[in-house]
């Protein structure tokens, strides 16, 4: 066991994301002993604050269970003042960061959170490599130095490849870490463990069996105080090019040869690289489904949030119809969907299978779908992301009596009924893997420019003169009525978040 500590060092102190998020999973793992070695947090922003305010001001964040491990984890906790434009101030940081580590200044291993405005990524790292902070021998355990990029990466594929090159010019791939918080979760996580530990699902895993994927991420939640930052995004950039992308990857996989970090990492940017491009504004109008929610009642909808545009054409809502030009999946379409102020929250990944080739128990399971005559329900394969994480088959079952009446009837598996254990929260296990330095569960950078690849071709239809303004849905709706046209023929319609 490595008995040299580690120092976090999370650039945005006083920002939501620490506050909300980082702290508290760093009190859990501390909590749960998770650290095999001595930890130290040090907030840094350009405030003035001493450790001790800063260290109240957290405390206000934590739940019960976390404030009764608060007291032996706050010691440990530190504030600095420092301005990443002022590069005084970062040699001030590093002489006090070395002051923190004592005698193990040589030793310690560092990891740079960087929980900043995106615009401060370059500069930030720049400035550290300038007074050769960044600097570490990946011969040598101890002295490890880490930098961990909030999203987004990028807003698109040019900015995206000039911040990797940014990054290359001072680290190596293997000190940096893009996280996507999704991968975090642990239903995420599963998806590779439930499909590569069963083999029942291989064979069914294809375009041979499988109609189509759906991916939905639905949230109930509007942009709230967000709209400065949301406006210039939109769910594309915000949600698509990083969480869905991310899920679609991970279903869509081959087997990697091992679980190492590129064994894994390189399977998914193989899928992401084999996502068909759309290619002229014609596709775009007819895969790709874009609306921005209003709302009749007096609550504001998305134009009347604050730092939104009055006249805006940011989509809060993107469905999308994709294909993968690959021999597992071609033909098959990846039906993703994303949106805000939308009916229910929940994230839920379907498969749907092939209809039998002859249809022999016809009249009370018969629909009419998208206009076509279609028969059967299909069967379904539903992974839960969140909340009420878990798995369900649907399938069709004979109802008891005369005639041959099917009814649709599903198994299932919940975690909550399965384990006691609470599950670790994304930034919980995500921080300790960059602590211990697996990125297996953080963005590679061909991986996060891949996904621009896709998503900039559907920028480019929306950004053209003639484009077609967005479209409108009711706040608390299931989303816009033409997301529906995405399904085509006998493929079904939208999941609804049902359990
Ligand atoms: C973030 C997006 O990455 O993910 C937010 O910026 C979104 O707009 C959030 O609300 C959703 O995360 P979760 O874990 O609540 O599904």
């Amino acid at each position: 066991m490595t008995t040299y500590p580690v120092q976090v060092v999370i650039f945005g102190a006083s920002g939501d994301l620490t506050a909300r998020k980082l702290i508290p999973a760093l009190v859990d793992n501390a909590s749960r002993g998770a650290f095999q070695t001595p930890v130290q947090i040090i907030g840094v922003a350009r405030h003035p604050k001493t450790s001790e305010s800063w260290r109240a001001e957290l405390a206000t964040w934590l739940s019960d269970d976390q404030r009764a491990a608060w007291d032996a984890f706050a010691p440990n906790v530190f504030y600095t003042q420092a301005d990443v434009d002022d590069p005084a101030s970062i040699e001030e940081l590093a002489a006090d960061l070395d002051e923190l580590a004592g005698e193990h200044a040589a030793t310690c291993g560092r990891l740079f959170y960087l929980a900043l405005a995106p615009r401060l990524f370059a500069p930030t790292v720049e400035r550290l490599a300038h007074i050769g902070m960044l600097t570490s021998d990946p011969l040598r355990a101890e002295g490890w130095r880490r930098v961990v990029i909030e999203k987004p990466f990028g807003t698109d594929l040019a900015t995206a490849q000039w911040l990797n090159i940014v990054l290359g010019r001072h680290l190596r791939e293997d000190q940096i870490y893009r996280i996507d918080h999704y991968l975090g979760k642990e239903s995420v996580q599963n998806l590779l463990a439930f499909r590569f530990t069963n083999a029942i699902w291989e064979p069914l895993w294809n375009r041979a069996h499988v109609d189509s994927v759906e991916i939905s991420v639905c949230e109930a939640v509007g942009v709230a105080d967000r709209g400065g930052y949301y406006d210039h995004a939109g769910a594309l950039r915000d949600m698509v090019q990083n969480h869905l992308m991310q899920l679609l990857a991970l279903v869509a996989m081959e087997a990697p040869t091992s679980m190492s970090p590129e064994a894994v990492r390189s399977e998914k940017v193989k899928v992401l690289r084999a996502l068909v491009p759309f290619t002229s504004p014609e596709d775009v109008w007819r895969d790709v489904v874009r609306a921005q929610y209003v709302d009749p009642s007096e609550n504001p909808g998305y134009l009347q949030a604050p730092g939104v545009a009055e006249d805006s054409a940011t989509e809060t809502f993107v469905a999308i119809r994709a294909q993968i030009h690959n021999w597992r999946w071609n033909g098959v379409p990846f039906l993703l969907r994303t949106g805000k102020s939308l009916r229910k929250r929940y994230t839920e990944i379907i498969l749907r299978f092939r209809a039998p080739p002859v249809d022999l128990f016809t009249a009370p399971t018969t629909s009419v779908l998208a206009g076509s005559f279609c028969s059967m329900q299909p069967n379904e394969l539903v992974m839960r992301i969140q909340p009420d994480e878990g798995i369900r088959i649907r399938f069709l079952v004979k109802q008891p009596g005369p005639g041959n009446v099917m009814r649709l009837a599903s198994l299932g598996f919940d975690y909550k009924d399965v384990f006691d254990e609470r599950s670790p929260e994304a930034y919980e296990r995500l921080l300790l893997d960059a602590i211990e330095g697996n990125p297996t569960l953080f963005i590679r950078g061909d991986e996060a420019e891949a996904a621009w690849r896709f998503c900039d071709a559907i920028h480019a239809a929306w950004d053209a003169p003639d484009a077609p303004p967005p479209g409108r849905y009711e706040a608390g709706s299931t989303g816009p009525e033409e997301a529906d046209s995405l399904f085509r023929g006998c493929e079904g319609i939208w999941g609804h978040g049902g359990v």
